[in-house]
């Protein structure tokens, strides 16, 4: 390990200090005054999410449900339509789970170990050391994708992505603090958002450069090398607008699987050869472009149709009649969001 290691938590934290990003869920640099309900909730909105995406929600989240007491009582539809357009909506039925949980099993107190922390619903191995380091102050080892990047970057880790991993890891720990670990993780986050961006890093203003070895490489953007990547494999499906006069038909989707408990337009399922049934029979017309949108694990190009379908006894499952100059308010995801503007925009209407 190089011998340098303990300095850079105390260049990065001087840096911390003069740069810290001011963000809603944050406490000056070398202050105390975290809430971890706060600090939970914005790392969960973080996974997977930029601070840009998240900062909005955060404030409305806070000022609807503003301690985890209320969000644990909050009506589960209400919070469903809240989180609508953040995506990975696991997240948010999980968001309520661990609100319970929390006041259930731990009498409304988050646990402060990280250990402990990781038990809750939706806490997984970075969000339980982010919250014991932030809110809690405890040394824990932080590793999201912008950490990964400084610390391969830092040692030049020869290893490609994903498995680079464990080493990341464990060089990751070398440079964390006893003292200040909640500011540390942040000022290692910083620094990946900021200055350790993936495409064009700005070295020249790095407080680390000294000891960074890629730095001294030819190409310090190549790091954290990466493994070649899958092409994501294509699904098709199909959707259904159905309106009565000024009314669309949009269906809850049930609990479990992808976009669960969100609102949707009535639809096929998503694979190579999706079913064509539409939910009954009438003038169908299909637009002439599909709408796309892309998932974790697949690309989805959705093909819609419309009718109008007053009268019509209709197969579908739970649902209502929607009006459409309310379509704003639905909580739609973002594919049916698209599909709705695609629809909405179109001459005829
Ligand atoms: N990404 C995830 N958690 C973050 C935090 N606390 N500050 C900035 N970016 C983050």
């Amino acid at each position: 390990m190089p011998v340098e290691s303990p300095s850079i938590a105390d260049r990065l934290l001087a840096h911390y200090d003069r740069h810290a990003r001011r963000l809603p869920w944050r406490a000056p640099p070398g202050t105390n005054a975290t809430d971890p309900y706060r600090v939970w909730l914005s790392e969960v909105m973080l996974q997977q999410t930029t601070v840009a995406a998240v900062i909005p929600y955060f404030h409305r989240f806070t000022a609807r449900w503003p301690t985890v007491a209320d969000l644990a009582a909050a009506d589960d539809a209400e919070l469903m339509t809240a989180w609508a357009g953040l995506g990975y909506y696991a997240r948010a039925r999980n968001l309520l789970a661990c609100a319970r949980a929390v006041m259930r099993e731990w009498n409304g107190a988050f646990p402060e170990r990280e250990v402990e922390i990781r038990t809750l619903p939706g806490v997984g191995t970075y969000t339980a050391a982010a919250i014991a380091a932030i809110a809690f102050g405890q040394r824990a080892v932080v590793v999201d994708a912008n950490v990964e990047r400084v610390v391969a970057r830092l040692f030049a880790i020869p290893t490609p992505l994903p498995a680079a991993r464990p080493e990341i890891r464990a060089f990751a720990e070398t440079i964390t603090p006893n003292a200040r670990a909640g500011d540390f993780a942040q000022a290692m986050m910083d620094m990946g958002a900021t200055i350790c961006t993936s495409r064009n890093p700005a070295c020249g203003i790095c407080p680390l450069r000294e000891s960074c070895a890629a730095f001294r490489t030819a190409d310090p953007a190549t790091f954290p090398l990466k493994a070649a990547k899958k092409p994501k494999p294509q699904r098709l499906g199909h959707v259904w607008w159905m309106t009565r006069g000024d009314s669309v038909w949009l269906e809850r989707r049930p609990a479990k699987g992808l976009l669960g408990g969100m609102r949707g337009l009535p639809g096929s399922n998503w694979s190579a050869t999706p079913s064509t049934l539409p939910p009954t029979s009438a003038q169908w017309v299909t637009l002439p472009e599909p709408v796309g949108h892309v998932f974790t694990h697949f690309a989805l190009s959705l093909t819609v149709h419309r009718a109008e379908v007053n009268g019509n006894s209709l197969n579908v499952g739970e649902g209502e009649w929607w009006p459409l100059d309310r379509i704003g308010e639905a909580g739609l995801p973002t594919l049916f969001a698209k599909v709705a503007d695609v629809v909405l925009k179109e001459d005829h209407i």
